[in-house]
């Protein structure tokens, strides 16, 4: 894991959270082209599988709010994923954009930037997201430019065994539920823990940071959050508003 270009990029790494999603619309190729071109080197998004076994971005369970089709995306084949608009709901301009691929996403980024593949499996809780992913991971050679998350204990435990040179964060809810997990789980994500804000503290990241665990956090796009994080010493933060996420980080490099 040494090699693994997490532990090469300044600290706190900024995810651009479903690629510049405040700026384009999320999880497209736009939204991550756009993220790139603004300088992120983190790129968060969320996959999920089609009907005919097709690993595809979107975080939903269906396809309703962010395209202009609706219905379960395990209910619609790649074919009919695929016709679909998913830009149009976010701003004209962008009409004609769509749920793309998890190879797509490869193929745009590349190395160019370290992507955060969050496993969205919850309502078909087997293994075959995870194994497919891990696959697509090897046959792109990207293994050292993707970190892994879900909030599935069971995905997590699979990812590390199926790709054990990338780091694997285990996600948290908010409020007490998030916190029992912490204490249930202690030790499914070594390497990394990605909790929600609300439970973060000064205390949490010194603890975490003695277990040589990093700590990075969901959803950041408030000013003062991302300047109390960073005096926390927080790792990483995801984030929708690229912009003040420079400026703050400009003020204190
Ligand atoms: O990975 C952080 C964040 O993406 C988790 O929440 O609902 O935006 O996928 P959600
Ligand atoms: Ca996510």
């Amino acid at each position: 894991m040494i090699n693994h270009r997490l532990y090469e990029l300044n600290r706190p790494v900024v995810f651009a959270h479903r690629g510049a999603s405040k700026y384009a619309p999320e999880n497209t190729l736009a939204s991550f082209r756009k993220a790139m071109d603004m300088g992120a080197q983190a790129l968060e998004l969320d996959v999920t599988l089609s009907r005919d076994g097709t690993v595809v971005v979107i975080h939903d369970d269906t396809v309703d709010r962010i395209s202009n089709g609706n219905g379960e995306v395990g209910d619609l084949t790649l074919a009919q994923i695929q016709a679909l608009d998913a830009g149009s709901w976010f701003s004209v301009e962008l009409t004609g954009e769509r749920i793309p691929t998890l190879e797509e996403v490869f193929d745009l980024v590349g190395k160019q930037a370290l992507i955060n593949i969050e496993l969205k499996n919850a309502k078909k809780r087997n293994t075959e997201l995870v194994q497919k992913v891990a696959a697509l991971v090897k046959a792109h050679n990207v293994q050292e430019t993707v970190i892994f998350s879900s909030f599935i204990p069971k995905n997590v435990r699979l990812t590390r065994a199926l790709l054990p040179e990338c780091p694997v964060g285990l996600l948290t809810l908010p409020g007490f539920l998030g916190k029992l997990e912490m204490v249930l789980f202690p030790n499914n994500s070594p390497d990394l823990i990605h909790p929600h804000h609300s439970n973060v503290s000064a205390a949490f990241i010194e603890k975490q940071h003695a277990r040589m665990r990093r700590v990075n956090t969901y959803t950041v796009n408030d000013a003062d959050l991302m300047r109390t994080l960073i005096g926390w010493d927080v790792d990483g933060f995801f984030c929708d508003d690229l912009i003040t996420a420079q400026q703050v980080l400009t003020k204190n490099p």
